[in-house]
């Protein structure tokens, strides 16, 4: 909860059942802790063991450990999250990498390039595969795929996978998001600007110089916290978005609006 929520008790997803991926830590850990405060059963999937199983003992849920590039083990993850809870409400595919070897396309390798196109984009694929048949027997469902502002902006500091994985998060949503539309089903890609995780603090504290360059882009003049995108995917994942659906759901702070900013 941000402080601006405090004291603010939301209760909309009593009895719903959310699948967070990448729960273990950063924007998944804070929506599975956010997602739980209104009442849903959280389903904390990550490949990291340890991190994954804390997350789901803190917010009371189910740990499913998955690597979700793995179309079993995805499976696996859904049908564990309706033999547990009796439906599939929510999914929020949110793990994601963004790993130093990807960089510019003069040095990015082809391994690099397939590793983060297999992590960020068919993941996504997969998770979407797996969550629509428990969704369109319901006749309901929020699908939230993490993107990034990164989708929508150029960056001459470029991370050329993790870009084109991100602009395919978003088609992918838009489109699910249109074909489904009809048997109740949403689909939404959420793009966040920078969060202050623990790995951009690392990278940042290592370099101000880096960090000032991109302060510079944003009018609120300071990066997201984990706590407002997870605030975001709330919205999203509960009915009072009901008609928000097929967006490119913006949480930058007003980074992809900007031309000059305030000093
Ligand atoms: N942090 C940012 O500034 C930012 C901005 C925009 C978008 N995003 C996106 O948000 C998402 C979450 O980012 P974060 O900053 O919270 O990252 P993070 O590194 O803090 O957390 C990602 C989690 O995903 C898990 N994970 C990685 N590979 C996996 C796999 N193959 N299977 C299952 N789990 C796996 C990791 O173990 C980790 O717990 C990512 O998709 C990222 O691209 C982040």
């Amino acid at each position: 909860m941000t402080e601006a929520t405090e004291g603010i008790i939301c209760r909309r997803l009593v009895g719903r059942t959310a699948v967070v991926t990448g729960a273990g830590s950063g924007i998944g850990l804070a929506t599975a802790r956010r997602l739980a405060s209104e009442g849903a059963h959280v389903v904390c999937a990550d490949v990291d063991g340890p991190r994954g199983r804390a997350a789901a003992e803190e917010v009371g849920g189910l740990f499913v450990e998955a690597d979700v590039t793995d179309p079993e083990q995805v499976e696996a993850l859904f049908k564990a999250a309706y033999d547990t809870y009796g439906s599939v409400d929510v999914a929020f595919n949110n793990a994601g990498i963004s790993p130093p070897d990807d960089d510019s396309i003069l040095d990015t390798g082809l391994e690099a390039w397939k590793r983060v196109q297999d992590v960020n984009l068919t993941s996504v694929f997969l998770c979407c595969k797996a969550a629509i048949p428990y969704m369109r027997r319901q006749g309901r469902g929020s699908i939230i795929n993490t993107a990034s502002f990164v989708a929508r902006m150029g960056a001459a500091t470029s991370q050329i996978s993790y870009t084109a994985s991100k602009g395919g998060v978003l088609a992918m949503s838009r489109e699910l998001g249109v074909q489904f539309a009809r048997e109740g089903i949403r689909v939404n890609a959420l793009c966040p600007g920078p969060v202050n995780t623990p790995l951009l603090r690392e990278l940042f504290a290592k370099d101000p110089e880096r960090a000032a360059r991109r302060l510079v882009h944003i009018p609120v003049g300071r990066f997201a916290e984990a706590d407002e995108i997870a605030a975001a995917v709330a919205f999203l994942a509960s009915d009072d978005s009901s008609f928000v659906n097929a967006s490119d759901f913006l949480v930058d702070g007003g980074i992809s609006g900007a031309y000059v900013t305030p000093v």
